[in-house]
C-alpha cells in the first residue's frame, strides 16, 4: 500500500523521495514505475531525510503498532522542528495521541492519517480521513485532497480533527466494514442454504440489487466473488471451496472495545466480531455439529423454509432487512464518532466524514449521499434512524426485516447482524424498556437506588424492612 501511496503521490507532479529498509525495494518501485512521476530513492534513512528540504513531511506506511514505534524512533533523532511525520497505516488511535503528545514535545508535527480503498485505492484515488493538528493539514490537506478520489468534484479527504481523530474515525470505518459484511454474508446464507438458491443464482441477485439502494462497492463485490468458480476445478463455485473461519487483523475488535468504553451500543459491529470469532472456533464448532440439533423441520437447502410460491417475496424480504440492518449498523458508527468526539475534544462532522466515504473506501455506498444530506439538514440529529428519509425506509421495510429474522430462526440458520439490529431498532423506538425491572433487581440486591418517573431524586426500597421507599 506504502509503494502505491508514493506511486499516486507522484504521479500528481510532487518528487517523492521513497524509503524501504530493503533496498531492493525501493530500487524495484523506482526501476518499475520510475517513468510514473519523479522519484529519488533514498536506500538508508538519513539519505532518504537528507533528500527532503524543510520543513519536511515524511508519510510512514507500516503494520500497525510496534513496527511503527520503532520507524518513529529511527526517524525522529534525525527530523527537526517543524517537520511533518505522518503514519498512514491502521493505528490504534490511542497510540496515535501518544505518539502526537510526545512528538510535539519536539516541535515535530504527528498526524494519524486513516486510508482506505485498500492496494488498489491507494495508487487509483483512496478515501483518506486526515487526524493531526490544523497546522499540518495546511501543508498535508492540499497534497492529500488532490491523491484521493473525488466524487461530484469533492475530494474523498478532509481534515478530521486533532491528534488521533483521523485514525478513531477509520477504526470505526472499518468496524462497519465488518458490520456491512457480515449481513451481506447473513443475506447469502439465507438465500443460499434456506432456499437453495446456488452462487451464480445469486450473484444476479446481487447484481440486480447494486442497481438499487444498497449500490455499494461491498454488493457489487459480493456478486463478483458468488460468480467466480474455483480456478482449479472446473464447476466448483470459489465460495464453498475457502475454508469457512474469517480472520481479523483488529480494527473491528477495537472498535467495540472502544464502543464499551464509550457507552456506544454498536451491536452490529459487535455482532461481525463475534461471529468471526465463533467462525474460527473450528474444533469447538466440530464437536458440536453431531451434538446439537437444529430446529425440527429446519431446512437447509431448499423446501420446508418458505413455500417455492413465496421464494420471489423471499429474496425481496431479505434485500429489505439487508439495508434496514444496514441503515442501523451506519447509525450506530456515526453515534459512536460522536461519542468519540465529544470524550477527546474534537469536533468531527459526521457530514463530513459521511461525505468523504462516498468514494475510495470500502464502504462507499450510494446510501451515503443520503446520509450526507441527513446531516447537512439537520448537523445535531440524534440518530440516522430519526432523520426522515431513513425513518421511512427503514419503517416500510420493517415486516419483511421482522419474516427474514423469524424465518432465520425456524430453520436454525443463524443472522445474529439481522436479528441484533431489529433488537437495536425496536429498543430504540419503545416507549418503555425493560430495564426498570433491571433497576428494581439492582435496587433490591445491592441498594443501587433507581429514579422515579414521576418524581426528581434516587429512591430505595426498605426490601429487608418494611418494605417503604426511602429517598437517597
Ligand atoms: C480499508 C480496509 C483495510 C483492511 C481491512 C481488513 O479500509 O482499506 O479496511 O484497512 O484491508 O481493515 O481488515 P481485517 O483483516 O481486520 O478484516
Amino acid at each position: 500500500m506504502g509503494r502505491n501511496l508514493a506511486r499516486n503521490i507522484a504521479r500528481h507532479g510532487y518528487v517523492t523521495a521513497v524509503h524501504n529498509r530493503t533496498d531492493a525495494k525501493t530500487r524495484a518501485l523506482v526501476e518499475e514505475f520510475g517513468d510514473e512521476g519523479t522519484f529519488v530513492p533514498g536506500y538508508t534513512t538519513q539519505e532518504f531525510v537528507d533528500s527532503l528540504s524543510s520543513p519536511r513531511t515524511i508519510i510512514i506506511m507500516v503494520k500497525a503498532g510496534a513496527p511503527t514505534d520503532a520507524v518513529i524512533d529511527e526517524l525522529a533523532p534525525l527530523l527537526s522542528e517543524g517537520d511533518i511525520l505522518v503514519d498512514g497505516g491502521n493505528a490504534h488511535f490511542l497510540d496515535t495521541r501518544r505518539r502526537e503528545a510526545a512528538l510535539r514535545e519536539k516541535g515535530i508535527h504527528f498526524a494519524g492519517v486513516g486510508v482506505s480503498g485498500g492496494e488498489e485505492g491507494a495508487l487509483l484515488g483512496p478515501s483518506i480521513m486526515p487526524g493531526g493538528s490544523e497546522h499540518a493539514y495546511a501543508t498535508l490537506g492540499p497534497v492529500l485532497e488532490d491523491i484521493a478520489v473525488s466524487v461530484d468534484g469533492t475530494p474523498c479527504a478532509t481534515h478530521v480533527g486533532p491528534d488521533g481523530a483521523g485514525h478513531f474515525v477509520k477504526m470505526v470505518h472499518n468496524g462497519i466494514e465488518y458490520a456491512d459484511m457480515q449481513l451481506i454474508a447473513e443475506a447469502y446464507d439465507l438465500l443460499r442454504h434456506g432456499l437453495g438458491r446456488t452462487p451464480k443464482q445469486l450473484a444476479e441477485v446481487f447484481t440486480a440489487w447494486n442497481s438499487g439502494d444498497l449500490e455499494s462497492f461491498l454488493i457489487e463485490i459480493t456478486a463478483r466473488v458468488l460468480d467466480k468458480d474455483d480456478p482449479t476445478q472446473e464447476g466448483v463455485p470459489l465460495v464453498d471451496v475457502v475454508l469457512d473461519e474469517a480472520e481479523q487483523k483488529g480494527t473491528g475488535r477495537w472498535t467495540v472495545q472502544t464502543a464499551l468504553d464509550l457507552g456506544t451500543p454498536v451491536s452490529g459491529i459487535a455482532e461481525a466480531v463475534f461471529a468471526r470469532a465463533l467462525s474460527g472456533h473450528a474444533e469447538q464448532r466440530k464437536a458440536a455439529q453431531p451434538v446439537l440439533p437444529g430446529p425440527a423441520g429446519g431446512a437447509e437447502g431448499s423446501g420446508g423454509f418458505v413455500e417455492q410460491a413465496d421464494a420471489e417475496q423471499f429474496v425481496d424480504d431479505v434485500r429489505a432487512a439487508l439495508y434496514a440492518s444496514k441503515v442501523v449498523a451506519y447509525a450506530q458508527g456515526f453515534d459512536m464518532i460522536r461519542a468519540g468526539s465529544q470524550e477527546y475534544g474534537w469536533d468531527v462532522d459526521p457530514g463530513a466524514m459521511a461525505t468523504i466515504w462516498r468514494g475510495g473506501c470500502i464502504i462507499r455506498a450510494k446510501f451515503l449521499d443520503r446520509i450526507k444530506d441527513a446531516y447537512a439538514k439537520s448537523p445535531e440529529l440524534p440518530s440516522l434512524l430519526l432523520d426522515p428519509y431513513f425513518a421511512d425506509a427503514v419503517a416500510k421495510g420493517q415486516e419483511a426485516w421482522r419474516r427474514v429474522v423469524v424465518h432465520s430462526v425456524n430453520a436454525g440458520i443463524p443472522a445474529p447482524g439481522f436479528s441484533s439490529a431489529l433488537a437495536y431498532y425496536d429498543g430504540l423506538r419503545r416507549e418503555r424498556s425493560s430495564a426498570a425491572l433491571v433497576q428494581g433487581l439492582r435496587d433490591l440486591f445491592g441498594a443501587h437506588t433507581y429514579k422515579r418517573v414521576d418524581r426528581d431524586g434516587s429512591f430505595h426500597v426498605e426490601w429487608s424492612g418494611d418494605g417503604s421507599e426511602s429517598q437517597g
